[in-house]
């Protein structure tokens, strides 16, 4: 009879978990199908990124058809006109379902610092347009950057100008933050909208990603989309099994490290991973330490937690004396200047944001973590890092001021943060639409209820 009732469980067990991965199964495991594409004959979709010194290199990548195997790169110093370098590089061919590019990768060295540089690019016998860059200086006393979220436009969409607006407002920025799921699918036809998004300011100022859940096929362990490595020419100091995603840069005073918040799913990947992020940890002399990674430690979003990332990693920034992290995912912003260091004497923990630059709107999560929270609209986010301070500030779509806090640290290491933040606004906390029209009066009262709990809280 007992031995009766323990095969009952175990196979309603079972089929509840086949139920589940039943209804689950698009989620996690269906890669729509990739339409037909042709790459333009013409250079498209070039990139600047650095993958050495960034004051004295910079990277360039770019793509073609595949009727030449052979690119060009030409690059002029402003000092002497007419003057130019030339380098040379082969095609790498990516074949996807939907058709077959080819794509060229240039490592520039011995640039001089302060210097202004003109480049262009070929295939084909077609040249590009020309583009300039700048090299910063190491005497500089400080530097800007810009920071955006999950971008998943749809085909012709606007977030072009969300891009253009934050380098309006901060046009003399060192490079550009991608927090990865920059495209909707691993499809070409979204990797295009997102180029012709950046259009110019890609050719002209440094980007630096991590990857996102969204440049991944969807199957059980995730493979990363082969453009990704195409596209974007990064450091290989990452571990071994994630190199060119996970990685760090080191600019001025400041290390930037990526975590692939993707490569976490099984354990011998997540403790690689770990292992590595100690070490570059351990190792840091920068006076900065900055953390991108596309799922954030504390979530924004409705239902979502992410207790493992948080095990893993959130020890290790607390030990190290992280100062920011950056994050994306949760299609709801959210800033966290108050989660106390318990591991060192320095009781200001890091400053954590989460963002998004995309369309597409989560329901907020009225987490106890989160000093500012804000749904509906994508933002974008700007910083300017000093010898002894980092200054953020972000903004609405519309360039309404969203939320601001400065991070002071002085020479012993000892870090405060002093907010200057419009209020949380009403306008910004409610559910979305889609939220309304799917759910019952029950559970929008709760939500409301949450959210006016959660406002109470933060007076
Ligand atoms: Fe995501």
């Amino acid at each position: 009879m007992k031995r009766n009732y323990k095969k009952t469980i175990w196979l309603g067990m079972v089929i509840l978990i086949i139920a589940f991965t039943w209804i689950k199964w698009d989620i996690w495991f269906y890669n729509p199908p990739e339409p037909k594409y042709s790459p333009s004959p013409s250079p498209a979709r070039i990139m600047l990124t650095w993958s050495d010194n960034p004051l004295s290199s910079r990277d360039v990548t770019w793509e073609g058809d595949t009727s030449t195997h052979q690119g060009f790169l030409q690059i002029s110093d402003n000092a002497i006109p007419g003057d130019t370098i030339l380098y040379r590089s082969n095609a790498k061919i990516i074949r996807s379902s939907g058709g077959s590019s080819t794509f060229f990768k240039v490592h520039i060295k011995d640039l001089r610092q302060g210097r202004l540089y003109h480049y262009r690019v070929s295939n084909n016998k077609i040249w590009s347009d020309w583009f300039d860059f700048k090299i910063g200086n190491s005497t500089d006393a400080s530097y800007s950057f810009v920071y955006f979220g999950d971008v998943q436009d749809t085909i012709n969409g606007s977030s072009g100008n969300l891009f253009h607006r934050a380098i309006e407002s901060r046009p003399q920025s060192a490079f550009m933050i991608f927090i990865g799921d920059m495209i909707e699918r691993p499809h070409d036809a979204y990797w295009g909208e997102w180029f012709k998004s950046g259009g110019t300011l890609f050719r002209t100022i440094p980007v630096i990603a991590t990857p996102g859940n969204h440049e991944y096929y969807k199957s059980l362990i995730g493979t990363l989309d082969e453009r990704w490595m195409a596209h974007f020419s990064f450091p290989q100091n990452g571990p071994e099994n994630f190199r060119g995603r996970a990685c760090y840069w080191d600019y001025m005073n400041t290390r930037y490290i990526s975590i692939d918040s993707n490569g976490i799913q099984s354990l011998p990947s997540a403790l690689e991973q770990r292992s590595w992020v100690k070490g570059v940890l351990e190792n840091t002399r920068q006076k900065w330490i900055v953390i991108i990674m596309h799922h954030p430690p504390y979530s924004t979003s409705r239902g979502h937690n992410y207790f493992f990332l948080r095990a893993l990693f959130k020890p290790l920034f607390d030990r190290y004396n992280v100062d920011l992290i950056l994050s994306g995912h949760d299609h709801a912003y959210g800033r966290a200047v108050h989660i106390q260091n318990k591991l060192t004497d320095n009781k200001q923990g890091a400053a954590y944001v989460v963002a998004h630059a995309s369309p597409k709107f989560y329901e907020i999560g009225f987490s106890d973590k989160m000093d500012k929270l804000a749904s509906n609209t994508p933002s974008y986010q700007l910083f300017d890092v000093s010898a002894d301070s980092i200054r953020f500030e972000a903004y609405t779509r519309n360039g309404i001021s969203l939320d601001g806090f400065t991070i002071r640290k002085d020479a012993s290491g000892n870090r405060t943060v002093t907010v200057h933040a419009p209020p949380n606004s009403r306008d910004l906390l409610k559910p979305t639409d889609l939220f309304l029209k799917k759910n019952s009066q029950k559970e929008i009262d709760r939500f409301n209820m949450e959210m006016e709990q959660w406002e109470k809280s933060r007076k």
